[in-house]
């Protein structure tokens, strides 16, 4: 009975202080905003694109607005606390602390008057930017229809004739319309650089244009919880110039090769037609015409693995077909049971799927 006494107030001071749980917290939940495949989080504090533009003005205003009211009523509150000490230091200042009017002045200009005024001012400035966000600078030239699955993005340009997935991309300083659908649950849409965010609803078409103003890569995330690989359900946006892109349109809506050239590619064909691969997945010019998992005709074209989570390398790709419920648990990909010989030549064929 003796010793408990102390153990238990030495464990007491050995506790962290409560007031330190917020800098951990935020040092914990930091660490979890890193992107899953590599270092390139997007920052929506550093626009790239018309409507990203728009928003951030929208912020500006509102911070120093914000910050503006913040420093005003401090130095007003500084000022009071100043001159009540000073009163009752020295009550014979000739300063009379009880005036009704002047309190009822401070009253109905500073708790009615400038309130309405600043609150008016930050509304239309929103309504503003609401509506610039709403249409975009010009029409649009193309559609490109994006379907949300857990947990990966479906991307169709119904004019160009082009199926790919988790990359999208779009010429450099041209307005583009963004159609949303899902086949599951409720995803969102969100190119932190580029747009607000417009989720996905079950049983409706959710539309956003998107103008990119700057040539790059882009990552596009998902904003909306919807399951256990929500944080893996990323997107890449490459913005080229015009030539570029209609480059990659060309190269993007042609079919794969029927019959692949050199043996190995051969082979490496005949495993994923012979297995379950191509159940799920379609390579367009030949047998396979899976809809469950993504379109894989230019696949090695693509920059990431399994949307977003993996630079796409060989090594990658060989760990994920093998074994995708290790890297992404919950996914639909099934693991598979391929010989080396097998998985070498089937990796050596999607490689040429350029
Ligand atoms: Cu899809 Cu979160």
């Amino acid at each position: 009975m003796q010793d408990t006494a102390p153990a238990h107030r030495n464990q007491m001071s050995r506790e962290l202080p409560k007031w330190l749980a917020v800098p951990i917290l935020t040092l914990i939940l930091s660490a979890c905003s890193q992107a899953p495949a590599n270092r390139t989080t997007p920052n929506a504090m550093d626009p790239k694109g018309f409507g990203g533009r728009i928003v951030m003005g929208e912020f500006w205003i509102q911070f120093w607005m914000g910050t503006a009211v913040f420093l005003t009523v401090m130095a007003i509150l500084i000022y009071i606390i100043y001159r009540q000490r000073a009163n009752r230091r020295a009550p014979d200042l000739g300063i009379d602390l009880h005036e009704p009017e002047k309190g009822m002045l401070w009253v109905w200009v500073g708790g009615i008057i400038v309130p309405v005024v600043i609150l008016s001012i930050i509304f239309g400035l929103s309504v503003g930017s609401a509506r610039a966000l709403a249409t975009p600078p010009e029409p649009e030239q193309i559609t490109i229809e994006v379907t949300g699955h857990r947990w990966w993005w479906e991307v169709r340009y119904p004019q160009l004739n082009i199926v790919t997935a988790n990359e999208i991309h779009v010429p450099v300083g041209e307005a583009v319309r963004i159609e949303l659908r899902t086949n599951d649950v409720i995803h969102s849409f969100w190119l932190p650089e580029i747009m607000i965010k417009t989720d996905l609803i079950p049983g409706q078409l959710n539309a956003q244009w998107i103008l990119v103003e700057e040539p790059g890569v882009y990552r596009g995330v998902c904003a909306e919880f919807c399951g256990l690989q929500h944080a893996r359900m990323h997107f890449m946006l490459v913005a080229e110039p015009r030539e570029r892109f209609e480059e990659w349109v060309e190269k993007a809506s042609s079919p794969a090769q029927a019959v692949p050239d050199d043996e190995l590619a051969q082979a490496g064909q005949e495993v994923f037609l012979s297995t379950s691969c191509f159940y799920c997945h379609q390579i367009r010019g030949t047998s396979a015409s899976g809809s469950v998992g993504p379109d894989l005709t230019h696949f090695a074209s693509r920059l990431t693995l399994a949307a977003g989570s993996m630079e796409n390398n060989i090594g990658n790709l060989g760990g994920w077909i093998l074994d995708p419920q290790h890297i992404k648990p919950g996914s639909l990909m099934p693991p598979t049971d391929l010989t080396g010989e097998e998985l070498q030549a089937l990796l050596y064929y999607l490689s040429t799927l350029e």
